[in-house]
């Protein structure tokens, strides 16, 4: 039985960030300047890195034409990438920077740290090589359930992709888990937000599947920290469970975006 078998805990926007004990803090930058920044050290830090498509964004995707119909000819999106950063993430770097800013191994059990990473499929093998190098010894797979495809124009031709993919990633000890006494599964589905929650980002994760793992891999009062955060859907969760989050955003746009309508700050 998969936690998602119970209704997503509704998300209120009224009070969110009122508590100003909870930090909420989001930079426009490059994670890689962290130290800018009096971060504290995360339990959890939950990524959705660039996938690198460039500019075959939208290759499969009915966005390629205009109101979806081929025969109207290309749209906008045409040849563009979902966002101007998609084209060369240095997964090096970001698995450096999560290796200085995850705390440190716990003497308990019960207690480790861990790392998600959401990613395209062909690059979780990548993903868990170069956890391994920074000292993320362990991983898992997580896979998320659609109910729907994107790839609308590969629909005849062969299976469709209706699925998500993350890495769970730890050090050594096996990372907190807080299950209430059920099995979790490797896969979970993919519960999209209600309308209270704006669409702001072309790959934008549901809140609802943030917080759920959020509640799975952390406690209240702990920290998360997501280093590209484009919405701020990883804060906005941690806002709502009462978990510290640190968030950093490269685009100008995006980031001032996210703060208005997601973080209300
Ligand atoms: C796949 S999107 C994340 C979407 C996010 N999970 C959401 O739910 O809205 C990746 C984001 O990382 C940002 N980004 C790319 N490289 C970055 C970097 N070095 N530092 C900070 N942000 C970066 C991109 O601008 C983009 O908005």
């Amino acid at each position: 039985m998969s936690l998602f078998d119970e209704p997503p805990k509704g998300l209120s926007t009224i009070n969110l960030f009122a508590d100003k004990k909870t930090k909420c803090e989001f930079y426009n930058d490059n994670f890689q300047n962290y130290k800018r920044y009096g971060i504290r050290k995360a339990q959890l830090v939950i990524a959705d890195i660039p996938y690198n498509l460039g500019i075959n964004a939208y290759a499969s995707s009915t966005e390629w034409y205009i109101d979806g119909d081929n025969k109207k000819g290309e749209s906008k999106k045409a040849g563009k990438a979902f966002f101007g950063t998609d084209f060369n993430f240095n997964i090096a770097e970001y698995m450096h920077f999560c290796s200085k800013l995850l705390v440190k191994e716990p003497k308990e059990t019960g207690k480790a740290p861990a790392m998600i990473v959401f990613c395209a499929f062909n690059q979780m093998q990548t993903v868990m090589d170069y956890g391994k190098k920074y000292g993320f010894k362990n991983s898992y797979p997580i896979f998320f359930i659609k109910d729907y495809s994107p790839q609308v124009l590969k629909a005849n031709m062969k299976i469709v992709g209706a699925t998500e993919h993350a890495v769970v990633l730890y050090r050594e000890k096996l990372p907190k888990f807080n299950n209430n006494g059920k099995m979790v599964f490797n896969w979970m589905k993919w519960n999209s937000d209600s309308k209270n929650i704006p669409k702001i980002h072309p790959t934008q994760k549901p809140v609802n599947v943030l917080a759920e793992l959020i509640r799975i891999f952390t406690d209240e009062g702990d920290v998360v920290i997501d280093p590209c955060a484009g919405s701020g859907s990883t804060l906005r969760a941690c806002a709502e469970l009462n978990r510290h989050s640190y968030g950093f955003e490269i685009s100008r746009d995006m980031y001032k975006k996210a703060k208005k309508e997601m973080l209300l700050q």
